[in-house]
């Protein structure tokens, strides 16, 4: 399949999705009372929703960086996830929130969630993704915060791609 981006139609405007992190930076801001946070931004598709999440968050923060990747160029996951990179600080004691673009079988999740606290004893561990899309979920993992759900539609934008592409819209969209 391709898609073109005149065949897209918005399923959540940029003014939603500015809305829904507001939200849910004052949730996380109430729950971390000014202590240190340490947020994990896996590459590539969450760094729009790190940039602007993270902007809205009042207490002391440390970002990182990581690069998994399970899909290729298709629009179905591979069933493995790779670690393309990892390196990590010494989250010992830390308050660490992962910030992820879209939890689908949850592989990734799953991954993360075991690397993080086979390695380190962290104060605290919350996963935070923008979309939640609960019908492909393929592990028992359920995001802590997350802003939208997502029926079994491949959506692009905000940071989501096909093939690379559309990660700078403003919006997140689909090809009907
Ligand atoms: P999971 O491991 O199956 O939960 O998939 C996680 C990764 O697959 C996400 O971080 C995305 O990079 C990618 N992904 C899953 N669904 C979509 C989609 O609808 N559009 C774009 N990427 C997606
Ligand atoms: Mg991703």
């Amino acid at each position: 399949m391709e898609i073109k981006i005149e065949d897209l139609k918005v399923l959540f405007s940029e003014e939603q999705i500015k809305a829904k992190i507001k939200e849910l930076a004052k949730e996380m801001n109430d729950f971390y009372k000014g202590e240190e946070v340490i947020a994990i931004c896996v590459l590539k598709g969450s760094v729009l929703f790190m940039s602007d999440l993270t902007r809205e968050l009042n207490m002391p923060l440390k970002m990182e960086f990581i690069r998994l990747s399970s899909y290729g160029s298709s629009m179905t996951t591979s069933g493995k996830v790779n670690a393309v990179d990892i390196k990590l600080p010494d989250l010992n004691g830390k308050n660490v929130l992962i910030v992820e673009d879209i939890v689908d079988t949850g592989l990734t999740a799953k991954f993360l969630i075991d690397f993080i606290h086979m390695n380190f004893q962290v104060k605290t561990f919350k996963f935070c993704s923008l979309l939640d899309k609960k019908i492909t979920r393929k592990t028992d993992v359920e995001p802590d915060y997350y802003c939208f759900d997502v029926d079994d539609k491949f959506v692009v934008g905000y940071g989501l791609d096909y093939d690379g592409y559309f990660r700078n819209l403003k919006y997140i969209g689909y090809k009907e």
